[in-house]
């Protein structure tokens, strides 16, 4: 890796900045003085010190953000606000993408990490990692409609939907409310599923995503690191 950009992800300065530091001489690798910032370095292999301190290198960032309403997950967008924005810059410097996407109306669990190799394993479809969202819908749900989401209904394209579970939290016609289980990340596919039994999402919040539960004391907007057990197990379910 280049050494400005170990010295950025490092929190150092930006790549401007840490460029200045290097060509103040402040920076060395390995006990020699680094004059170029193009440099490559291995951090697991060189000691990199800046004015004579050794930098504490971190490769990956793992957060958990209850995504709001209204932004798109996206890393970058010419008109419209992304989960990126809403990011502290310390956090941004790792470069982190959302894992998998959310609609733009849709809440709750979202997964931003610049670990390519977790996001590929959470969101391969082969890996079957179950999603429950909690849907609010226009109408209530007959038993068959519940018998249907659960078996598959079929979607654009004539896909149909793999077996999913459906746990009735509220069911009239003032308030119908559900938490559905898929394994799969079809487009709009929990919108798809309500329109497939004649109904229409009103309101869709994604709970979890395998192992990760949304924490319940993170507001619209807030983010937090993973803990370690929440990693691990999000590790050990995707191996
Ligand atoms: N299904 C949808 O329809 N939208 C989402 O954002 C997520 C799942």
């Amino acid at each position: 890796m280049r050494l400005d950009k170990l010295l950025a992800n490092s929190g150092i300065g930006s790549r401007k900045e840490v460029k200045k530091i290097v060509k103040a001489g402040a920076v060395s690798i390995d006990g020699k003085q680094a004059k170029d910032v193009k440099t490559h370095v291995d951090p697991s292999e060189h000691e990199v010190t800046v004015y004579g301190e050794p930098i504490e290198y971190r490769e990956f960032i793992y957060l958990m953000m209850n995504k709001p309403q209204g932004v798109l997950s996206a890393t970058e967008d010419s008109r419209q606000k992304t989960v990126i924005d809403l990011l502290a810059p310390d956090d941004m410097r790792f470069e982190p993408f959302p894992a998998g996407r959310l609609d733009k109306d849709t809440v709750g669990l979202l997964l931003l990490t610049n670990d390519g190799q977790l996001a590929h394993r959470l969101l391969s479809p082969k890996k079957h990692v179950p999603k429950t969202y909690e849907v609010h819908l226009r109408s209530g749900l007959s038993e068959e409609d519940i018998a249907n989401l659960e078996s598959g209904v079929f979607i654009e394209g004539g896909y149909k939907t793999k077996p999913a579970k459906v746990e009735t939290i509220a069911n009239s016609e003032e308030h119908t409310e559900i938490r559905l289980t898929i394994t799969e990340g079809k487009y709009h596919q929990v919108k798809q599923m309500a329109k497939a039994v004649e109904n229409e999402v009103i309101f869709l919040k994604r709970l979890s995503m395998g192992s990760l539960l949304l924490d319940p004391s993170l507001e619209p907007g807030e983010y937090r690191e993973l803990t370690e057990e929440e990693l691990n197990g999000l590790n050990d379910t995707q191996t």
